[in-house]
């Protein structure tokens, strides 16, 4: 051990000044720089990690989310739009809770605000070629030429809705053999749930014959039967317990769960500062690119598959799936350009995975809500069979579901509508709904610089509480004009009245209109929803979503009656991972007898 000497002193005392100078100056850098005028929370400012330890402790100690602390922040500044600081060293997010002007941005400046490179951060590392990922440029359009079609409503209803009703329809079999076994027992509803919605996606994009090889849903029908006979009869002795009964799964499908697998990585990715690097890493894995090379495979399969069948057909004719659809689009773009066609290449790769990313978390949570919420407003649930049993009176009557033809032909059961689309207001399945700036403008009068992130609530003020009040001049001037021919250009506010709760009556009007009958209707312009984004870049599956929810929640509805699950296993808490999911979902059924039985 040295002690230094006397002249040394100086020397080092001048360079741990120069280092504590140093360290200050970094310090100084790092910290959130707010944007002049937009509040903020004043003691997350000072702090190197901004908003992060105050967000961390609320969804710790506060049962809550991302998304509650933002909305939390909201009020408590009072503002509709506020900044937060999550990532050190860079801009701050700019939190909007306000529909006008969340639909302005949207709807009327997308010149100013395009799709965010944010918003795909968390899928990035499963497909950087998806469509998702691009900004609203000819690139953009290029690609979802390949795909447009498949919203149609010939695509849906012809090709798409008679598979997608005949594996909802195995859900409700798996259903009825769970609740002879549970005897009145509630049992877990999300497992279900999240697989029907799997297998829909899947036969949506690869027909039903992958169906036949690949089902989500089938070995936990399989195991349940086996269940079934072991205990045949089951009865309770009139002890009927809420304690969930707790059923078998069934072995997964490799190609399924290597799926799986991979999208289970976008949870290691959520909250990370660097979530392209976490991408690289997470990537790098040998069991992620064993899990890759299965999915590829599987999906190069598919596409062989549908080219062999294309060269042998004459015409659309043999378009069976969202995978013949691409080939048979990409033969014929390519014939228009000159070019070879390029059936394999990373665009079609990531188009076809991402039906798969996209569709199936974002259904199954959406249906699990619309049945949670079900059960828990059983005048709601009586009104909505009522609706059904008399729109498919010839079903009823022959004691049968109603067939994927009468789903689709019934265009105005009013209240199913309603309760769709409440179901989706109240879920805020996808919380947000992301834009950012591509150029210096102004957002509610304050100045925004390029590359700002404005983040979207899908609840929050003005759409599940009250709009927090704002200068009317400050809003851009298309949200100006757009206010003042409100009714005719877009929705109007919801009644403050009850505007938290889960009320499908909100989206029904009388068809007063010269020439109407008095009769009630469906009205999706009813009030603000930003459920599917707005826009040009709104949800690209919206029409596939709705048609899936009206299938599965008919048929829900249609064969059995969804009592209520006792409080401690039916909370209201949302869990957030890919999307805003119900913390509890269970069921506790009755089967409804009609008809022949
Ligand atoms: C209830 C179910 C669903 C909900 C709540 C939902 C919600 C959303 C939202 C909020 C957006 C962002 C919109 C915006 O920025 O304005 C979005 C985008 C998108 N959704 Fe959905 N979605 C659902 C189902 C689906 C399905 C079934 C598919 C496809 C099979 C799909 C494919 C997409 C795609 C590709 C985009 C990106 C579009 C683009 O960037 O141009 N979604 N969705
Ligand atoms: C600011 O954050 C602190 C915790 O980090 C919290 O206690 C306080 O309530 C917040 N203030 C506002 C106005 O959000
Ligand atoms: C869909 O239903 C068909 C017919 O019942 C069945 O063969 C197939 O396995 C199901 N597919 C999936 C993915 O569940
Ligand atoms: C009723 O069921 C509960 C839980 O399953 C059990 O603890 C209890 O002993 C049962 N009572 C009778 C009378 O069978
Ligand atoms: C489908 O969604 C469920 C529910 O969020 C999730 O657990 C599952 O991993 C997803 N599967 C795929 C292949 O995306």
């Amino acid at each position: 051990m040295s002690r230094p000497d006397h002249h040394q002193s100086p020397a080092i005392a001048v360079g741990l000044l120069a280092v504590t100078i140093l360290l200050f100056v970094l310090y100084r850098i790092a910290l959130p720089k707010p944007l002049a005028g937009i509040p903020y929370n004043v003691s997350s400012s000072r702090k190197l990690f901004g908003d992060v330890p105050g967000m961390l402790s609320h969804i710790a100690n506060e049962d809550g989310t991302f998304i509650t602390y933002l909305e939390q922040t909201l009020q408590r500044l009072n503002a509709p739009l506020v900044q937060i600081f999550i990532k050190p060293m860079s801009q701050p997010l700019l939190v909007l809770g306000d529909f006008p002007e969340a639909r302005d941005i949207m709807t009327r400046r997308t010149k100013e605000f395009d799709r965010s490179t944010s918003s795909g951060d968390l899928v990035r590392g499963l497909g950087s070629s998806h469509h998702i990922h691009l900004k609203t440029t000819p690139a953009w359009r290029a690609q979802r030429r390949l795909i447009q079609d498949l919203m149609t409503p010939s695509f849906l209803n012809k090709v798409a809705g008679p598979v997608m009703h005949q594996n909802a329809s195995l859900l409700i079999d798996l259903w009825r053999a769970k609740t002879r076994i549970a005897a009145g027992r509630p049992f877990t509803a999300s497992a279900d749930i999240d697989q029907v919605a799997l297998d829909a996606v899947l036969v949506f994009a690869f027909g039903e014959r992958f169906g036949e090889k690949h089902s989500a849903i089938r070995p936990a029908l399989d195991a349940v039967r086996d269940m079934m006979q072991q205990n045949s009869g089951g009865g309770t002795n009139g002890n009927v317990s809420d304690e969930p009964v707790v059923f078998p799964t069934g072995v997964t499908d490799p190609v399924v769960s290597a799926s799986l697998e991979l999208v289970a990585t976008v949870e290691d990715v959520q909250g990370s500062p660097l979530p392209d690097l976490k991408w690289w890493f997470i990537n790098s894995k040998p069991r992620v690119k064993r899990a890759t090379k299965i999915k590829e495979d599987a999906i190069k399969r598919e596409v062989e598959d549908a080219i062999r069948r294309l060269n042998g057909a004459t015409g659309e004719e043999f378009v069976k799936s969202a995978v013949d659809h691409m080939v048979f689009r990409e033969r014929t773009l390519a014939e228009k350009d000159g070019r070879r066609p390029d059936f394999f290449s990373r665009i079609m790769m990531d188009e076809i995975f991402g039906f798969i990313i996209a569709g199936n978390d974002t259904s199954s949570t959406s249906i699990s809500w619309g049945v949670k919420y079900l059960a828990d407003h059983p005048s709601a649930q009586t009104k909505l069979r009522q609706a059904l049993e008399s729109a498919f009176a010839s079903a009823a009557r022959e004691g049968r579901s109603p067939s994927i033809q009468e789903i689709t032909d019934t265009h105005n059961v009013a209240y199913l509508d309603a309760v769709i689309e409440e179901t989706l207001r109240c879920s805020a399945t996808v919380p947000v709904v992301d834009r950012q700036a591509t150029v210096d403008t102004e957002l509610l009068g304050y100045h925004i610089p390029k590359g700002s992130v404005v983040t979207c609530l899908v609840t929050g003020p003005s759409m599940m509480s009250p709009a927090l009040e704002i200068d009317e001049a400050r809003r851009s001037e298309t949200g100006r004009l757009a206010k003042k021919s409100e009714g005719r250009d877009g929705p109007r506010a919801w009644d403050l009245n009850g505007m938290a709760s889960f009320q499908p009556e909100r989206w029904l009007t009388t068809n007063s209109k010269k020439g109407g009958d008095g009769s009630i209707e469906f009205d999706a312009a009813a009030g603000p929803q930003l459920a599917f984004g707005l826009g040009t870049r709104q949800c690209y599956g919206k029409r596939l979503a709705l048609l899936e929810m009206r299938i599965l929640i008919t048929l829900i509805v249609w064969n059995f009656e969804l009592l209520p699950c006792p409080p401690a296993l039916s909370g209201d808490k949302p869990i957030l991972i890919m999307t805003n999911r119900p913390k509890d979902c269970y069921v506790r059924l009755r089967e409804v007898k009609r008809g022949k039985n």
